[in-house]
């Protein structure tokens, strides 16, 4: 694993973000570990003097530069900027609600920018740094009953791309991970069968690899990225032949 003297994890206090934030603690490098819920995060720093958690909403966007600045102020130059907070909520256009969708996009995509708002500056200055993005395989198509989950992860997936390429040149590297499904906390709301579902030790093992590795795109389980991917290419007939299936009854349909 490669060593990160520094490194700033959103989304720590579960899931994906705790593991990934625990192994990088167990390494020995300093950890600001972030999130809303305060008890969870001081939790972690109980048994880790490394860690330091830092409470912030990311959809607040003075909070989330503040608390990142102050974490930098104090543990010194960012090496690794793990911006994995996200939520899923499903989304039915037959019962649309604007505020269910802006809210996905609040978290996942503007959550984002707002780290980065703080992070990409803090790099620059310092000459050097890894940014890794938390997208999803769910960005390479729509998938019914999660439009806003699917805009929001394809929506991240282009804007890693480009980071990459405009931050390279000043030595920034960025990093997709495209995680497929993983038993959190997140998944273990679904009601559905989850196909290929990864225990999250497995895919803690493979985020860490990714991030030590030379690649953009970190994507697993390659099963379910390949049949995504495939959907995406497949003329439109078919493919919506399929999500017709794929569609299930709204929990108040009758
Ligand atoms: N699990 C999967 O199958 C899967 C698959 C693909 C991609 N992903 C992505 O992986 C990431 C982590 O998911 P997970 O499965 O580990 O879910 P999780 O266990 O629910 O963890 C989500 C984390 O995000 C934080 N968070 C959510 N909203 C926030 C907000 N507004 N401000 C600050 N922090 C916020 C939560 O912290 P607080 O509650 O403390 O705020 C929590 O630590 C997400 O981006 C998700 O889309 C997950």
């Amino acid at each position: 694993m490669k060593n990160f003297p520094t490194v700033l994890v959103t989304g720590a206090s579960s899931g994906i973000g705790k593991a990934v934030a625990l192994r990088y603690l167990k390494a020995g490098s300093v950890v600001g570990i972030c999130g809303r819920n305060k008890e969870a995060l001081e939790e972690i720093r109980l048994d880790h003097p490394k860690a330091y958690p830092l409470i912030f909403d990311t959809t607040d966007h003075a909070a989330t530069v503040s608390a990142i600045n102050q974490f930098i102020g104090e543990a010194g130059p960012l090496n690794l900027a793990i911006l994995n907070a996200g939520n899923h909520k499903p989304t039915d256009a037959r019962d649309f609600k604007l505020s269910a969708y802006k809210a996905i996009l609040d978290i996942n995509y503007f959550g984002t920018l707002n780290c980065l708002d703080a992070v990409i500056p803090a790099m620059q200055q310092q000459g050097s740094g890894t940014i890794a993005i938390v997208g999803s395989v769910a960005g390479y198509v729509g998938l019914p009953q999660a439009g806003a989950y699917c805009a929001s992860k394809a929506a991240i997936m282009r804007l890693s791309e480009t980071l990459r390429a405009e931050l390279r040149p000043q030595n920034i590297d960025v990093k997709l991970i495209s995680p497929g499904f993983v038993k959190t906390p997140l998944t273990d709301k679904n009601d559905f069968e989850m196909p290929f579902l990864m225990e999250l030790d497995a895919a803690t093992d493979r985020i860490i690899k990714g991030i030590s590795g030379h690649q953009f795109e970190t994507v697993f389980p390659r099963r379910l990225a390949w049949s995504l991917k495939f959907l995406a290419t497949i003329p439109k007939s078919f493919y919506f032949r399929l999500t017709k299936k794929m569609l299930r009854d709204r929990p108040d349909a009758s």
